[in-house]
């Protein structure tokens, strides 16, 4: 009985001694887990860092190149020797790369503004149709050139939206010009928009390309991040398209989602919610906003 009292004494004492081991070890490995992730984490954004030093230099530097190459070849000629057609082939180029240039440096404060929370919409009643159908019709060129078949599917019956048509365009831009750039020639990109049960709109662009991985989506969706963007870039950019999509149709309220397959293709869908009109402010409602109807029912009370 005494030596059963010890025993059972004993067990429990190395019952929570087990207990205390486990707790330790479960902690050690919880936070070794936290470790590795957040390695990971600092490793990921670390990669994304080096390879956008490296592709922003070259975006920054080939346009200026050409700036300052072309307007240098105007200048030294002054005296005569440039045609009067070299002289405006060599202005439409600084012109051309001035423009891109344009565009990289509105990317960046883009997304810093996005970023810091400063972004603010311009927002109107519309349909997505008003910005898809010219989007659409302004990159046949573009994917003419490239050998891809560019064509789109809009319903007639889309729900109006609260937008902004500049930069709800610039979504679809980039959304249509990645299909484009992503796709080899002899592929397809096809855009449809339809309207979404009670929902809103939803818009789907479609792709042959060469796809993605979950991975190469996470790289993709990530601020600078380019798939391949270290040393294998077969496309031109800074990879702030996408992000820069993403933020804006979120700050729609709505979402960008992308489905994608390793050499077979990607859709990019953009849900986007349907325009709810304010309800027509109630009697009282007004009465209790309005501190002169306030002032005048406090006098008739007293
Ligand atoms: N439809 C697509 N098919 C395959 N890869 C894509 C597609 N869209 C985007 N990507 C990948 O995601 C990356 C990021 O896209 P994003 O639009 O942000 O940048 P970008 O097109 O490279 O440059 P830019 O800033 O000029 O848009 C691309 O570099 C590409 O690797
Ligand atoms: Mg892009």
């Amino acid at each position: 009985m005494f030596n059963g009292a010890i025993s059972s004494s004993r067990q429990s004492s190395l019952m929570s001694e087990y207990a205390s081991l486990m707790g330790d070890a479960v902690l050690r490995n919880r936070a070794r887990i936290a470790e590795h992730s957040a390695r990971l984490e600092a490793e990921f954004a670390s990669r994304i860092k080096s390879e956008f030093i490296a592709n922003m230099s070259h975006e920054l530097r080939t346009p200026l190149n050409s700036i300052i190459g072309f307007s240098k070849l105007i200048a030294e000629q002054k005296g005569g020797g440039l045609s009067v057609e070299e002289a405006a082939e060599y202005a439409g180029l600084i012109q051309d790369a001035a423009g891109h240039l344009l565009a990289v440096i509105n990317d960046i404060l883009d997304i810093s503004k996005i970023q810091s929370g400063k972004f603010q919409l311009n927002n109107r009643e519309m349909s997505v149709d008003e910005v898809l159908r010219p989007c659409v019709a302004g990159l046949k060129l573009t994917a003419q050139n490239a050998g891809v078949d560019l064509s789109c599917e809009i319903a007639a019956d889309l729900p109006e939206l609260s937008a902004d048509g500049v930069k709800l365009r610039q979504v679809f831009t980039n959304l249509v010009t990645n299909a484009i750039k992503f796709t080899p020639a002899g592929g397809r990109v096809f855009v449809t928009a339809k309207a979404e049960l009670g929902a809103g709109t939803i818009v789907d662009i479609c792709d042959t390309g060469v796809g993605m991985t979950e991975e190469e989506i996470r790289v993709a969706i990530t601020p600078f991040g380019q798939v391949d963007g270290g040393h294998n870039r077969w496309r031109e950019g800074t990879g702030l398209g996408l992000p820069i999509a993403e933020a804006l149709v979120k700050l729609h309220g709505g979402v960008l989602s992308i489905a994608s397959e390793k050499s077979v293709g990607t859709t990019v869908t953009v849900r986007l919610p349907r325009y709810i009109p304010p309800k027509p402010p109630t009697l009282e409602n007004q009465l209790a906003s309005s501190p002169t109807a306030n002032a005048t029912l406090s006098s008739h009370a007293r």
